[in-house]
């Protein structure tokens, strides 16, 4: 199965011209790419991301987020939202969603996550659905891990019968560079598809140019999410060069 490489950038870059920077690094090793890899920017650079790809085959236009109602004719009362047909209509593929951060900061239900999936994928988007346990959790052992991300996906999943991504994200190893060693993320993954069957399982959590080949070298793992580090042009550039 070919590998995926998801880059969240996050609410990064501060400007269009730095996302133009990032994206040519794509351009540069698009020919060269053995994973497929989905692109996700802000909402405010889908545009120009999405113009970007046209005509580049292993590159796909992701997005954060998406909300879970498409506006009826003459408009929706959601202010701030974006829809699933909006992001269709954008040329994007494949959107992010339940990720640690959002329900975090923004107080993001599992009852959401799961009306935002089944939405997405009425809409015909791939959905990348994030799980993952706090440290708390992972004191406790990998009994209470295990049990954390059943009842996860057991809600965010509810009714939902369509293959999707799952990308594990331990909430301790993002954006802290203490990543899940590979061993250590394969018994989670393999827990996921024992009760997940039909979906990529992807591993994320401090990802850089120079972890990633150990994670995509394993054959459980199908991918990685890469935060951080794809925003940065050498950790980008690298991450390219080693898968
Ligand atoms: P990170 O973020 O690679 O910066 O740890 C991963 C993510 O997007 O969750």
């Amino acid at each position: 199965m070919k590998k995926l490489i998801v880059f969240n950038w996050k609410m990064s870059p501060r400007g269009a011209k730095e996302a133009q920077k990032i994206l040519s690094v794509l351009k540069v090793k698009n020919h060269q790419t053995k994973a497929d890899i989905v692109v996700c920017p802000p909402f405010v650079y889908l545009p120009i991301s999405s113009s970007f790809i046209v005509n580049r085959p292993s590159l796909k236009l992701g997005s954060q987020d998406v909300f879970w109602e498409n506006p009826p004719a003459g408009g929706g009362a959601f202010t701030g939202e974006i829809s699933p047909k909006m992001l269709k209509n954008l040329g994007v593929k494949y959107v992010i969603i339940g990720h640690s951060e959002r329900r975090e900061h923004l107080k993001e239900t599992d009852e959401m996550i799961n009306k935002k999936i089944k939405a997405a994928l009425k809409a015909g988007l791939k959905v990348i659905l994030c799980v993952g346990e706090n440290l708390i959790i992972r004191k406790k052992g990998i009994g209470a891990v295990k049990n954390f991300i059943k009842n996860q996906l057991e809600k965010d999943l509810q009714k939902v019968k369509s293959p999707l991504i799952i990308a594990y994200e331990p909430i301790w190893a993002i954006g802290t560079g203490n990543y899940c060693r590979p061993k250590e993320a394969i018994e989670i993954i393999k827990f996921i598809k024992s009760i997940i069957h039909n979906s990529k399982i992807l591993y994320g959590g401090s990802v850089n140019g120079k972890n990633i080949s150990d994670y995509l070298n394993e054959k459980e793992i199908d991918g990685v999410l890469v935060g951080g580090a794809s925003v940065k042009i050498n950790e980008l550039k690298r991450i390219l060069n080693e898968k």
